[in-house]
């Protein structure tokens, strides 16, 4: 039997589980599911990270021990897990004891190898993901993460040589194309590696952090995140001996997002390397989630609960909506109407009609007992082709984690039998006694591919797989799901049995129509521009300017050619105010200028600058100051 190994990444318990957590671990899981249906034996593992600097703080904010604060966080990502309907097979905290002591002796390995090395360094550092940074990774020197500017921190500590490793991962991530998925992801990779590659710190002094695994070979030092952090994912299958450890290790792949793809791709595979453990088999790093267009942040008050979700639209909605919804690999936007209109139209309207519409038509026409005849092929009357695409389809995307396209696959033949029913018009077989026998045939093909439907939804949602097949009268296995081989073969419901009333699957969402609101402002036109922060504003170099002269440029009748004092600088401007503008009227005024604006030549002339003016018809009409600031004033 083959074994197939899949993580999460290990969650920070400085926060509280939100919809981007859900989402890696609802991947994670319907991944885990869907091998499962393929006979695979699966291992599922999630947990959380608790060791550093961050939790010390969070845990000090709250008046309460580092451990006390790990155990509260711990334990909310713990009861979120049923609630979406994840089935983990174990469940790791970095604070168990089994997981340290497997963590130092992974240390002492590569110590003893001489792969780490004591050195006093200075470099820059950001706390938010506790790890120093090159100047390359920054943007406009600041974490791209964090968005925050790094501090300069010097000290003495532990390095791990990863440089002596850099040509082999590379080689390695070259020779294995699954390695890293997807491609640009991969691409990402090795496009980093091509610069040399930096030693990793792996240590923190205890005068600084406490709140770590000592290192083995010296007391007076713990090991750094990302040290303890990524050895859980042996430390769970019982490394070094483990019975789980050697049937599912390498077999494994690492769900996580693009923020931790370098601690993934870069520094695990060269510590597994050098600890003498084969590397694991593959990454999948998949994009991040937004809400309303920003990314989820406490300060905009964005930051979704997906158990509130959950409340609201159900649980296999949720988890078809993240499913459907991003690509895996790209970002992808959450906001209630994007749910609430897949539910309405994938769910309630497609999937949800035809259950309950072939239920009914069933019921109707046959008192609701099951006629057995399969699909007449020579009047074409089969949906067995049509699933068997589907399968294909679906089964190709799942082995990609292509889950929105296997969800696309599924829907295709959901609509393929949508399409069926007006095709092969039931009402109308019903009316003529001698076309009973069609009747039956059209109602069971679409019976067989409501069961079809119902097996491959099952990773995604396993509570609307269960309720569809218990009203075929299948009951469900053993195992609580089909396997795939369970689900091809055709014309598996039981003829003569007697169907179950049909139900609402998923009921529309009404949207909530405010009455009393006042109304929409008036869009702006042309449309607004997206919108930036105040970082980006403050890239614009305002200021106040004093027109000293101005003169139309030849040939033009648009464009003048004014001098601006801007204090410290007097500056040429060439603008095109000329048809709203006399030069004489011009000189004396005082403007608004870009004054970082590139340089640029116009009709021969050098502008170093731009000046504002409102654009009102053919009209400008340029801005000004209601007083007269010195030249050269900022403008905030
Ligand atoms: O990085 N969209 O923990 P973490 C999608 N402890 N996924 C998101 C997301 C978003 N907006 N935000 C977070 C750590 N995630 C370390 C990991 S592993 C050995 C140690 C998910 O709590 C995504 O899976 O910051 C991302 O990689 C992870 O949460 C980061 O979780
Ligand atoms: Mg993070």
């Amino acid at each position: 039997m083959t074994c197939q190994y899949y993580t999460t990444p290990i969650y920070y318990v400085n926060a509280k589980p939100h919809l981007g957590h859900a989402y890696t671990s609802i991947a994670a899981d319907v991944a885990t599911r869907f091998k499962k249906m393929e006979g695979t034996d699966t291992f599922f593992l999630t947990g959380t990270d608790e060791h550093g600097d961050k939790i010390v703080q969070a845990a000090e904010k709250e008046n309460t021990t580092p451990k006390a604060y790990a155990d509260k966080i711990s334990k909310r990502f713990q009861d979120v897990l049923p609630l979406l309907n994840i089935e983990n097979d174990h469940f790791i905290r970095t604070t168990d004891p089994q997981h340290i002591e497997v963590v130092k002796s992974v240390l002492s390995t590569i110590y003893d190898k001489g792969d780490i090395y004591f050195s006093s360094y200075e470099g820059i550092y950001c706390f938010g993901c506790e790890r120093f940074y090159q100047e390359r990774e920054l943007v406009d020197g600041k974490c791209p993460d964090h968005g925050t500017v790094p501090e300069t921190i010097k000290e003495s500590n532990y390095f791990f040589k990863m440089s002596k490793y850099q040509d082999w991962l590379i080689a390695h991530i070259e020779t294995h194309p699954d390695f890293i998925r997807p491609e640009q992801y991969r691409k990402e990779l090795l496009s980093f590696l091509k610069e040399p590659l930096e030693d990793l710190c792996i240590s923190r002094p205890k005068t600084r952090l406490t709140w770590g695994i000592t290192l083995p070979f010296d007391e007076d030092y713990v090991t750094y995140v990302w040290f303890d952090a990524l050895v859980n994912y042996i430390t769970a299958l019982g490394y070094p001996d483990g019975e789980r450890f050697k049937k599912f290790w390498p077999s494994t792949r690492h769900f996580v997002a693009k923020d931790i793809i370098k601690p993934h791709g870069i520094y695990w595979p060269i510590m597994l390397k050098a600890a003498g453990i084969e590397t694991y088999n593959g990454l999948n790093v998949h994009g991040f989630w937004n809400v309303q267009g920003s990314k989820m942040s406490k300060s905009i008050g964005n930051v979704t609960d997906p158990v509130e979700v959950t409340e609201k639209f159900g649980v296999d909605a949720f988890r078809y909506f993240l499913m459907r919804e991003m690509v895996f690999g790209l970002d992808a936007n959450f906001t209630e109407d994007v749910i609430i209109s897949r539910i309405n139209s994938d769910l309630a309207n497609d999937l949800g009609n035809l259950f309950s519409r072939v239920l009914s038509m069933n019921h109707k026409y046959f008192k609701g007992i099951i006629q057995g005849q399969s699909g007449d092929s020579d009047k074409g009357l089969s949906l067995e082709p049509e699933a068997a695409a589907a399968l294909e389809g679906y089964t190709a995307a799942m082995a990609e984690c292509q889950f929105h396209k296997a969800l696309a696959s599924v829907w295709d033949l959901v609509s393929t039998m949508n399409k069926y029913i007006v095709a092969n018009e039931p009402w109308a077989l019903a009316k003529d006694p001698a076309r009973t026998g069609d009747l039956g045939t059209v109602l069971y093909e679409l019976l067989e591919g409501i069961r079809f439907v119902a097996g491959l939804i099952w990773p995604v949602m396993p509570e609307t797989s269960g309720k569809i097949m218990v009203a075929l009268g299948l009951g469900l296995p053993e195992k609580g799901f089909f396997s795939l081989d369970a689900i091809r073969p055709w014309g598996q419901i039981p003829c003569g049995a007697t169907l179950s009333k049909p139900r609402i699957l998923f009921p529309r969402v009404e949207v909530e129509k405010k009455e009393d609101a006042p109304p929409a402002p008036k869009p702006f036109k042309p449309a607004l521009k997206e919108e930036i922060t105040i970082e980006d504003f403050s890239k614009i170099d305002l200021r106040a300017g004093k027109i000293l002269s101005a003169e139309r440029i030849e040939k033009s009748d648009k464009l003048l050619k004014l001098q601006v004092d801007l204090g410290a600088q007097t500056r040429q401007i060439v603008a095109g105010i000329g048809k709203s503008y006399a030069p004489e009227d011009l000189v004396g005024k005082a403007v608004i200028v870009v004054a970082n604006l590139k340089p640029v030549k116009l009709m021969g002339e050098l502008s170093q600058g731009m000046i504002l003016a409102a654009s009102v018809k053919k009209d400008l009409i340029l801005s000004g100051f209601n007083g007269s600031p010195k030249p050269g004033s900022q403008i905030k």
